[in-house]
Formats: structure tokens, C-alpha cells, sequence
């Protein structure tokens, strides 16, 4: 039988772990071929496990085993060399590009008034910049062809105030507009562009968060509770289930606008 992607090809960053990794699998259990891009090594900033080689091996393993093709490439969302690689080797070897899931991003807590500057350069180049730097390579060739989708894995954070979070959720509300405006682009081309709001989800980023807290993900996940519905946090697969939506023609009339899965958060 004909899947929902089959003959499609989702290009998705952050793919090693979390929210990636599982919309990776998601497309490739509906026959996309996949794109993983992902940085695939530690920072010093945030300082938490990041994905590497190992977790984007196994994730071209786990594609390959319900039938898909993945490739895999370990590179930085800033840094367009790297990125002009994948969308090229993609091109190569897939032919095409329908998706793109901007969805690589790091977190990490500080009053505003006492961040650095690294460090709000490094929020900003990464959530922000980075969405925009491969947007833009990819966005020829989904003109080309008349067609694409991007998605942009802004957050909760992007729509509200965060407490010690203020690069996070500048970076987060900058992505409505780079989307908003995106989708003004590229409409005539038929090409739509949408940025989801996760509220909390069960990914190594929050595990990684809570360690330099020196608490537990259970802890931190109770210290927020702001979910209407009564779940610490919403998991990987619900956003993968969310983005593969907006991806396929059930979807086709959505642009521009924003993608809330927040367990009812901001209706608070
Ligand atoms: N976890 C949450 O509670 C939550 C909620 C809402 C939105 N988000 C957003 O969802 C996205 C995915 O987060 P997650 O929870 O899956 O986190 P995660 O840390 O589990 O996964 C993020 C992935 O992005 C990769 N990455 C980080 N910096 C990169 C860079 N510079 N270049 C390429 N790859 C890079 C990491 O290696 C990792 O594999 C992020 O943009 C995050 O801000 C997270």
C-alpha cells in the first residue's frame, strides 16, 4: 500500500535526538526519505549532551529498517558550508527536498541581566539564524519545484514571557516572524511555511537542563506545570505526529500561522 510521503524527502536538523529524531522516524514510517542533519558533538555552551555520530547511525539504521533511506550528516546550523553539503548531497542522492523541518536548537537558563554575550549570540546564531541559514539554501529548490514545506520548531517560549529564559524566547518569538514572513514570500510558489509551539516535551534537552540544575527532569518538569491538561510534558511523538500534519496536503491551505501543541498552557 502507498504511504502518506511515499516519493517525498524530509530534510529535518536536530535530527540525532529528541523531537527530531522521532519526526525523522515518523516520515520514514510514512516512506519519506530523510535528510538528518545534526551537530553530532558536544558545546561548551549549554553544556549538556548534545546527539553525536552514534545517534545518527542508529537513526539510518532504524529508517532503513522500515524501508526508507536515510542519510545522515554531522554539521552546525551555522555554518553554511556544512549546510550547503547536506542540501547538495541530499539533492544528490534523493533528487529532491519537500520538507524542512528547522528544528535543531539548544536551551539554557540566565536572568537577562546576567547572560554574556556569547552566550546570547550562541542562542541567537543557533534557534534563530540557524533556521533562516538553511532555510535559504533549501528554498531555491523548493521554488524550482513549485512546492515545499517549512516548519519551524519555535516553542511555547515563543509566545509568551520565560522566566531566566529571555535569549530563549527572543530567539523562539523571532521565528513567528522569520515564518510569518517566509510564508508572504513564498505563497505564490506554492510553498507554505508554519512554526509549531511545543509546550514541554520528554527530550535529552530537558534531561540535560534539569542536571545543571541539579535536579531531576521529573522536578523540573513539576516546578513548571503550567500544562492545562494534568501531564508534566508532552512527548517527541506528539510533536513528530503535529509536524508530519502540517506537512501533508491535509494541511495545504496553513501558512504563515502558528502551530500550538501545548497541553493548554497559554490558555492560562
Ligand atoms: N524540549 C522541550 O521542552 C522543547 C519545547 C518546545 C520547543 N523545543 C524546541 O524543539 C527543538 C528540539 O528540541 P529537543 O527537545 O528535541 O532537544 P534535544 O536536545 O533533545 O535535541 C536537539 C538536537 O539538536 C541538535 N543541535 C543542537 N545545536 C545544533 C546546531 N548548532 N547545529 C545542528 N544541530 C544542533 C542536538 O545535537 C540535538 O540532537 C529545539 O529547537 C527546542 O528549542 C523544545
Amino acid at each position: 500500500m502507498e504511504k502518506e510521503f511515499s516519493g517525498k524527502v524530509a530534510f529535518i536538523t536536530g535530527a540525532a535526538h529528541g523531537q527530531g529524531r522521532a519526526t525523522a522516524l515518523a516520515f520514514a514510517r510514512q516512506g519519506a526519505q530523510v535528510a538528518a542533519f545534526d551537530i553530532a558533538k558536544p558545546l561548551p555552551y549549554p553544556g549538556y549532551a548534545l546527539g553525536d555520530e552514534d545517534a545518527l547511525r542508529s537513526l539510518q539504521r532504524e529508517c532503513e529498517l522500515v524501508g526508507s533511506g536515510c542519510l545522515s550528516f554531522a554539521g552546525d546550523v551555522r555554518d553554511d558550508d556544512a549546510i550547503q553539503r547536506a542540501v547538495d548531497g541530499t539533492l544528490a542522492e534523493f533528487g529532491r527536498i519537500d520538507v524542512l523541518f528547522n528544528n535543531a536548537g539548544i536551551c539554557a537558563y540566565g536572568r537577562a541581566h546576567e547572560l554574556t554575550e556569547v552566550e546570547w549570540d550562541t542562542m541567537l546564531d543557533i534557534n534563530l539564524k540557524g533556521a533562516w541559514l538553511v532555510a535559504r539554501r533549501i528554498i531555491p529548490w523548493m521554488i524550482g519545484q513549485q512546492s515545499g514545506v517549512i516548519i519551524n520548531n519555535s516553542s511555547v517560549a515563543g509566545m509568551r514571557g520565560m522566566n531566566r529564559l529571555s535569549h530563549y524566547a527572543a530567539a523562539k518569538w523571532g521565528l513567528i516572524g522569520l515564518t510569518k514572513s517566509l510564508a508572504l514570500e513564498l505563497a505564490p510558489y506554492h510553498i507554505r511555511a508554519v512554526s509549531i509551539h511545543p509546550t514541554g516535551v520528554n527530550t535529552p534537552m530537558n534531561d540535560g537542563l534539569a542536571a545543571l540544575e541539579g535536579k531531576t527532569t521529573q522536578e523540573i518538569a513539576e516546578a513548571s506545570a503550567g500544562n492545562l491538561l494534568p501531564v508534566p510534558w508532552i512527548e517527541p511523538e506528539d510533536v513528530a505526529q503535529a509536524v508530519l500534519y502540517l506537512s501533508s496536503d491535509k494541511a495545504r491551505f496553513i501558512t504563515g500561522s502558528q502551530f500550538v501543541i501545548d497541553a493548554g498552557l497559554l490558555t492560562r
